[in-house]
């Protein structure tokens, strides 16, 4: 027996030590009468056996699931270039952008007016009680150009929005439109619906001064409300309009000032809401809370900044401040602490310290006729592009927004009031820009027969003597931006070109065009004595540009 056993043992050495431990167990056990007829330790390393087996099938069952069943979700496939067309329309300077079909690339507003209506869309002008031709909203996919919605909002439109926040989510926005004659109506972005429309109550003659603004939730509703100000025989009056119903909030205010066109609505460091205008050559200013109380005779939530106001109180004008020559433009632009306000006028541009409005640089001699726009030429920080005179004396030139010195500048003529230039941010922190020129860059003599040729020309700061000339239009365009369609990757610009004279119809063209794709095509112009690089070289340089959002 005992041979036998351990015979056994030596050939079965694990069997065993199972048996002794089974032993051991029995004898631990013995008072419970639970014992099984399968060792537990033999159960044990079973179910390890059965875990592990059935854990590495669930893997694998996974990865196969994920790598073959499950779709990847569709990359909605985006058109490097498209275009649509309205015949006998015209258009106006406007685009906005924004995902509106939610396939993550960003699609195309733009507004037209028809003379007939059937051109693309089955509503008509009567429908919405409008007489032929009225003016159109269209919303187009960014990917592929096909319409996602358009109707008709007014019988001609003198102002519009379409960031304005909606009250249900917060996330969609609509379009407002200032009709004329005497409209306000919202339009649902996603939908093309009309959320509101209301008649406007501005007096007849009454010119409406761009842009709208919009001001923090006034009438309890939690929707943003809009303040617009009309001029009418130099005087400007203020309305505000719920921004849910489009309903007036109060009457009509009166500033008691004159002022143009290129509003901004500033929030002073001490959390002050003012309207700014220029008003010749000064910068006049009405606190939001001051109209408020003028259009509704109630206290109002807003604020004043005891700083501004001194400095209105010594003027019976409403004068912020005087500058040197008119006042043309007004932007808000970020500062060391909070926002400042970049003030060009006819005759300098000048950063103002967004609080104290002290001058923290001025540019001198320059003669700005369009609305700066920002880049970063270094990495990482603003600079601000400016367009030194019009026509065949124009330059542009690149400021460095916290000193205000001329980062790079150069000669680059055009037609007055050509379409603006735009900045795209790429990977390396700094931005590629685009500016619009007249096709020959060296002779600008009048010699040759004005075939009215733009030409686009791209600019990135690590080539800076270097101009790319991407393409030559000939259509009259209308409105010009660049953007990025979808996060970190596809620039692309978008055109919208259309009859000069909003009289006289013809043909309206909306169009998207990838910028990478112009490169392999594009004519290099080199300003200085160039590089040792060839054209090639310099095209490769472009086409590897990466973009960021
Ligand atoms: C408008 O469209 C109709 C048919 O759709 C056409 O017969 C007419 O000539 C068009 N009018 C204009 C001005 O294009
Ligand atoms: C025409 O418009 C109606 C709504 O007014 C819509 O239901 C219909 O689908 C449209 N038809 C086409 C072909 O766009
Ligand atoms: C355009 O793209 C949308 C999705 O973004 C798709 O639904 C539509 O069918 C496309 N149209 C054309 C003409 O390819
Ligand atoms: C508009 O201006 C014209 C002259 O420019 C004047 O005759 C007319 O009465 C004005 N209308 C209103 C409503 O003020
Ligand atoms: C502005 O001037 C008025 C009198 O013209 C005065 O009552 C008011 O206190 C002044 N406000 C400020 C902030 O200085
Ligand atoms: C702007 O242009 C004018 C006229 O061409 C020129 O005299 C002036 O120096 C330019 N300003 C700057 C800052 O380059
Ligand atoms: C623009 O047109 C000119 C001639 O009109 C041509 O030399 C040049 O290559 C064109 N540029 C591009 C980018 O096509």
């Amino acid at each position: 027996m005992m041979d036998n056993k351990d015979l056994e043992a030596e050939i079965h050495p694990l069997k065993n030590e199972d048996r002794k431990s089974q032993e051991n167990l029995g004898n631990r056990l013995k008072n419970e009468d639970n014992l099984k007829s399968t060792p537990p330790q033999t159960r044990l390393s079973r179910c390890r056996t059965v875990a592990f087996f059935l854990s590495l099938f669930t893997c694998l069952f996974v990865v196969f699931v994920v790598s073959f069943i499950i779709p990847c979700p569709d990359r909605p496939e985006s058109q490097r270039m498209w275009r649509i067309d309205y015949n006998a329309a015209v258009t106006y300077d406007f685009l906005a952008m924004e995902d509106i079909n939610r396939d993550r690339i960003q699609d195309v507003v733009f507004l037209y007016k028809n003379t007939n209506s059937t051109d693309n869309s089955n509503q008509s002008c009567a429908d919405e009680g409008f007489s032929s031709p009225c003016a159109f909203v269209a919303a187009v996919s960014g990917a592929n150009g096909s319409v996602l919605w358009e109707r008709p909002v007014a019988q001609d439109v003198a102002l519009v929005d379409c960031a304005v926040p909606r009250l249900s989510d917060g996330k969609s926005s609509a379009c407002v439109l200032v009709g004329r004659p005497s409209s306000l109506t919202a339009v649902d972005l996603l939908t093309g619906e009309t959320l509101w429309s209301q008649p406007s109550s501005f007096g007849g003659n009454a010119s409406v001064l761009s842009p709208l603004l919009q001001v923090p939730d006034v009438d309890g509703d939690g929707a943003p409300d809009l303040l617009i100000l009309t001029r009418e025989a130099t005087q400007v009056s203020g309305y505000i309009y719920s921004g849910s119903t489009g309903r007036q909030i109060g009457h009509r205010g009166s500033l008691g000032v004159d002022g143009d066109s290129g509003l901004l609505l500033h929030v002073t460091r001490t959390g002050a809401h003012y309207i700014l205008l220029p008003c010749a050559s000064s910068l006049c200013s009405f606190s939001v809370k001051g109209l408020y109380e003028r259009v509704t005779g109630r206290e109002s939530p807003f604020k004043r900044d005891p700083l501004w106001e001194s400095m209105l109180n010594t003027s019976a004008t409403r004068q912020l401040l005087h500058s040197s020559g008119a006042v043309r433009y007004l932007m808000s632009v970020p500062g060391k602490s909070g926002q400042d306000l970049l003030l060009v006028s006819s005759e300098a541009c000048v950063l103002l310290d967004g609080q104290e409005l002290t001058p923290r640089w001025t540019l001198g001699e320059v003669q700005v006729m369009r609305k700066p726009i920002l880049g970063h030429y270094k990495p990482d920080t603003l600079a601000v592009v400016i367009e030194n005179g019009t026509g065949t004396d124009r330059q542009i030139l690149l400021l460095d927004l916290g000193s205000g010195a001329v980062l790079w500048s150069q000669a680059l003529p055009s037609f007055p009031g050509g379409p603006p230039s735009a900045s795209l941010p790429t990977a390396d922190h700094r931005s590629a820009f685009l500016f619009w020129g007249l096709h020959e860059l060296a002779s600008t003599n009048e010699m040759e027969p004005r075939v009215a040729q733009h030409s686009l020309y791209m600019f990135h700061p690590t080539l800076p003597s270097v101009l790319l000339e991407l393409v030559n239009i000939s259509a009259h365009i209308i409105a010009f931006d660049a953007l990025l369609f979808e996060p970190s990757r596809h620039a692309a610009y978008v055109l919208l070109t259309g009859p000069a004279s909003p009289s006289v119809p013809g043909l309206v063209s909306v169009t998207k065009h990838k910028v990478r794709d112009l490169v392999p095509g594009s004519r290099v112009i080199r300003l200085g004595d160039g590089g040792p690089d060839s054209d090639q070289a310099i095209r490769d340089r472009f086409s590897r540009l990466r973009y960021r959002s």
